[in-house]
């Protein structure tokens, strides 16, 4: 068994309606995922000593990233658990190492991002020969963004953000990211959204805008459809993201948002030019830790070794 290695896109909400909270905690969304050229890159090498194990470094620096739980508590690890379970053959093992380049606990997925990788190159590590179909629900079961991930490109997702639909897009997207070295908390900033009352609007409009706007492909259209109703909850928490948000969309962004439950801000630009003047901007301003730049859509989870 010879180790194979699956690079994993980060992804943004376009849009991410949320709606009522579910009986199982979850609650409903209407989204579109875009994935973005930002990739983490998990390698598997197989074993058969039951034993599953992961270590995480950054893309960059090939730093080892202490930030990440190597427990359990890993996603990752719980994808090579659940699809060895999958497979019937508890006697598998693989050690798992990632190489990090999406933000951690930023709002992009990027652990969900792993997951998908996982499963992907442990199905081919191991020979378990599950189809992308078969991954669909292992990927569900581990988080509402997991299937996105193993599907990339730009979709609609329903139920809690697991049920995955294509869509119909035209046109490539530039991105300015403006990333924290603090993350913040997907739980907490749901929380947040329901302590200050839900959403207003009718469920599923703002997705019908996004929607509209990427058969169009045209960046102005879809930087004034973009929606986040996390957005008003990671502010709540994170007041300091708002002058930011602002300065981005001065600065010449044609849209701009929070990325998922954040802290991540996403900036919308009309071309590869203008990410690279507002990444300057930004990175001058010295308002984020990180800046970044990135362009999508991209393909979801995919063998490269
Ligand atoms: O599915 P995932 O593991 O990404 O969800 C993390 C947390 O985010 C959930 O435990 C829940 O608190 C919140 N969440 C939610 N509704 C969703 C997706 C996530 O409330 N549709």
């Amino acid at each position: 068994m010879l180790p194979v290695t699956v690079r994993a896109p980060a992804k943004i909400n376009l849009v991410l309606e949320v709606g009522a909270g579910r009986p199982d905690g979850f609650h409903a969304l209407s989204t579109v995922y875009h994935a973005v050229s930002l990739y983490d890159e998990v390698t598997a090498t197989p074993h058969d000593d039951a034993v599953l194990a992961v270590r995480v470094l950054d893309a960059d620096s090939l730093r080892e990233r202490t930030d990440v739980p190597r427990d359990e508590s890993n996603l990752a690890i719980r994808a090579a658990d659940r699809l060895r379970s999958h497979l019937g053959r508890p006697e598998l093992g693989a050690d798992l190492l990632i190489h990090k380049g999406i933000p951690v606990a930023g709002g992009m997925a990027g652990g969900s991002a792993d997951a998908a990788a996982t499963l992907v190159a442990c199905n081919e590590a191991w020979q378990g020969g599950l189809s992308r179909a078969e991954l669909e629900p292992i990927a569900a079961e581990l988080g509402s963004d997991v299937p996105f991930l193993l599907h990339g490109s730009t979709a609609v997702g329903t139920g809690r953000g697991e049920q995955i639909a294509p869509v119909l897009a035209r046109g490539h997207f530039h991105w300015v990211l403006a990333t924290f070295a603090e993350g913040m908390s997907t739980p907490e900033v749901y929380e947040e959204h329901d302590r200050l009352g839900g959403r207003s609007g009718t469920f599923g409009e703002a997705t019908q805008h996004v929607l509209e706007a990427l058969r169009d492909g045209d960046p102005e259209v879809l930087g004034g459809a973009l929606v986040n109703d996390l957005a008003d909850a990671a502010l709540a928490l994170r007041p300091e993201l708002a002058g930011v948000l602002a300065l981005g969309l001065e600065a010449g962004a044609v849209g701009g948002l929070v990325s998922g439950s954040g802290p991540t801000l996403a900036f919308l630009v009309r071309d590869e030019i203008a990410a690279d003047d507002l990444a300057e901007i930004l990175r001058g301003a010295e308002v984020a830790d990180v800046v970044l730049t990135a362009a999508g859509p991209r393909p979801g989870a995919k063998v490269v070794r």
